[in-house]
């Protein structure tokens, strides 16, 4: 049996070292995009307090949240995230943007916003930024007007999308072999139940908030049967723990 290292601890490792060279599209199967998912949530589980992700995570997270976004082709969120987190160009650090040139990738993301009713407030900065390149998966076949973004549509039929069709065609039509998906929990779900989704990576922080209000990590349709993970790493900043999990 092989022993692990405890004391002396290995050496700390910053986000830059974590989210670095995970080459994600190499894991993609042929037919799509490999799928991994970022959430944090706290102690108990949910992925909101007082509306909003921001007050869970620690500094710690905020900075691995930015650097997993230099390591796939798109980043992926549901409309009403999109909408409350007040979603902006993707990458706006220079330095995160010449990460991702290092690692192969295009500078800016491609932004994958997944919105059956096309109800987004027209003043999301994402769709206001001139550097943003933007797909809409949708049901819907209206268009959003006033953009500066560069917007195009993939329009499925009816107001719930099959979201492994849209995958398919990101990778067909975008060349998108990576996704990285940022929640919230009712697209967590509908990707769940489809089985389209890697990896995640949960950030555990050391907070309860029990409140009846806040939302899990994932809400919906129930997925068929329970989803097994392995786990790839345990990190820690501070109380807080970083997992990275490998679906079965
Ligand atoms: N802790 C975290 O890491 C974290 C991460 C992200 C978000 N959040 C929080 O989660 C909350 C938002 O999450 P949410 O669960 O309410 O919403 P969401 O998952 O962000 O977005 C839900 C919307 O996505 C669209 N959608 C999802 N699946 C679809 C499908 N198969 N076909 C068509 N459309 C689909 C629908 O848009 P339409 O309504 O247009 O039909 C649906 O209303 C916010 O409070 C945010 O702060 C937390």
């Amino acid at each position: 049996m092989d022993l692990q290292r405890l004391e002396p601890a290995p050496p700390p490792l910053g986000a830059d070292h974590v989210a670095r060279g995970l080459r994600l599209a190499d894991l993609a199967p042929a037919e799509r995009p490999y799928v991994i998912l970022n959430m944090v949530a706290t102690a108990d589980g949910r992925a909101t307090v007082d509306g909003r992700a921001g007050p869970i995570g620690n500094e710690a997270d905020r900075d691995l949240f930015h650097h997993l976004r230099t390591q796939a082709d798109a980043v992926m969120a549901g409309a009403r995230t999109v909408a409350i987190e007040r979603y902006g160009r993707l990458v706006r650090d220079p330095a995160l943007r010449d990460k991702r040139r290092e690692e192969g990738l295009a500078l800016d993301p491609l932004a994958v916003v997944v919105s059956g009713r096309l109800d987004l407030p027209a003043d999301v900065p994402l769709l206001a930024d001139e550097h943003s390149k933007v797909v809409v998966v949708t049901g819907s076949e209206g268009r959003l007007e006033g953009c500066r973004a560069q917007v195009e549509y993939l329009r499925g039929e009816g107001a719930t999308v099959d979201l492994g069709a849209a995958l398919r065609r990101l990778r067909d039509e975008y060349g998108v072999r990576s996704v990285l998906c940022e929640g919230g929990p009712a697209l967590n779900a509908a990707l769940l139940r489809e089985r389209l989704v890697d990896e995640l990576f949960l950030s555990l922080a050391s907070k309860l908030d029990g409140g009846p209000d806040a939302l899990p990590t994932v809400r919906g349709l129930p997925v068929d049967g329970v989803v097994d993970m392995d786990l790839v790493w345990v990190l820690r900043a501070g109380s807080d723990l970083f997992l990275r999990y490998r679906l079965r």
